[in-house]
């Protein structure tokens, strides 16, 4: 199966992407799974505007790359920094432009990551706020990264408790992840997920 990871900072040499590419090499190296790393800092997404709306021009090359690689995937981990006490805006804009069904009805995970005892935020604004219509399925179980900067600084080796325990924690919730991608694929062959017709609510 394949995976998108969104690494949501868009400071170059984030925490955010150091724990994506830790993501990515427990995916690949150890689950045996295809990922994808969409990393907003070097991206260069365009931000929404209503040329987005515009059927006969392409809203964005750069948009349209990452498009296809999300239609392929078969579930999303989102990793969000928080930033005073919400997500990036260039994670908000995501979640404005996957909105014509390249998530859609596909499991996410959450992984926040905060350089202090922080991390909740992210997590209450992406459940509350980025699935109405992109009908991404967030699953109950999210990780939080408080102190990121004293963990997973190495790929294999952890430098304390914490580290070892949040690895730990990462890799039974991407193995959960994995069952859910797996289920999901007949929830997006369903006739009544087909022929749903209320794509934007009543
Ligand atoms: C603009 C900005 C605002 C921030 N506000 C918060 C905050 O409200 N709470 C928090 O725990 N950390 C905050 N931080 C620190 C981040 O948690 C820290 O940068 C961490 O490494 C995750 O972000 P990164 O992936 O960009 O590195 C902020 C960082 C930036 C750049």
């Amino acid at each position: 199966m394949k995976y998108t990871i969104v690494s949501g900072s868009t400071r170059i040499n984030s925490q955010s992407i150091k724990v994506s590419k830790y993501v990515k090499y427990i995916l690949e190296d150890k689950l045996g799974e295809t990922v994808y790393l969409l990393n907003l800092a070097q991206a260069n997404l365009k931000f929404w505007d209503e040329s987005f709306w515009n059927k006969n021009i392409e809203f964005d090359p750069n948009w349209t790359l990452a498009k296809k690689e999300l239609e392929e995937s078969d579930a999303i981990i989102i990793v969000a920094p928080e930033w005073n006490g919400m997500i990036p805006p260039a994670l908000k804009n995501f979640f404005h432009l996957a909105v014509k069904g390249e998530i859609k009805n596909k499991p996410g995970l959450i992984i926040s990551v905060s350089s202090g005892p922080n991390g909740v935020y992210p997590i209450t604004e992406l459940r509350l706020n980025t699935y109405k219509n992109s009908f991404f399925c967030y699953i109950p179980h999210h990780v939080i990264i408080r102190y990121v900067g004293t963990v997973l600084n190495d790929l294999k080796v952890s430098e304390n408790d914490d580290d070892k325990i949040i690895r730990e924690r990462i890799e039974d919730s991407l193995k959960v992840l994995v069952e859910y991608a797996r289920a999901f694929t007949s929830i997006r062959n369903s006739d009544a997920v087909k022929n749903f017709s209320f794509p934007f609510g009543m």
